[in-house]
């Protein structure tokens, strides 16, 4: 984060689409919907992918993991007038029993190869996750436009 850029004050009602993550065809929907966003608001090819990619690991984690969610995009803009997205991907799965463990590259305990959130984290310039055992899983994530 570049100085001039914090603090981000966005509230529920600044969501601009929230996307159903119900269907292996909602996921593809969601990274169109990521993809027009960034678009949108100035990103270029590679931050473009970047945020796509991130957003594409959490919507597949809420759907496999959380049982499908939500996706809320949201356009932000720092005081300094720089322009971003924050993705906010809740699901109300098991939630991450260890949340250090699952960022680790190659942690997994299902499938995949365990590179996901860890990857997605690196895309992105902040990321969060609120998560509670047997209530579920909420990762916000913001990129800024270059
Ligand atoms: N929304 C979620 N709800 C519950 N557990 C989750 C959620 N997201 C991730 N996890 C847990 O964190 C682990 C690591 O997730 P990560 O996305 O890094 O890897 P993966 O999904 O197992 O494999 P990959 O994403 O590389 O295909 C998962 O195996 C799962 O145990
Ligand atoms: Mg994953």
């Amino acid at each position: 984060m570049r100085p001039g850029d914090a603090p981000v004050r966005t509230s529920p009602r600044d969501v601009l689409r929230t996307r159903q993550i119900r269907s292996g065809s909602d996921l593809l929907a969601a990274r169109q919907a990521v993809r027009a966003a960034a678009v949108e608001a100035g990103f270029d090819l590679v931050g473009q992918t970047k945020v796509v990619t991130a957003a594409s690991e959490l919507v597949r984690n809420a759907y496999v993991y959380g049982g499908g969610g939500t996706m809320g995009i949201t356009p932000i803009v720092a005081p300094s007038g720089r322009r971003g997205l924050r993705l906010d991907v809740s699901d109300h799965g098991p939630g991450i029993f260890d949340v250090e463990a699952a960022l680790v590259d190659g942690f997994s305990t299902g499938a995949g190869p365990g590179h996901g959130l860890g990857g997605a984290r690196r895309l992105v310039d902040e990321f969060r996750i609120d998560t509670a055992v047997g209530r579920g899983t909420t990762v916000t994530v913001v990129r800024w436009a270059p």
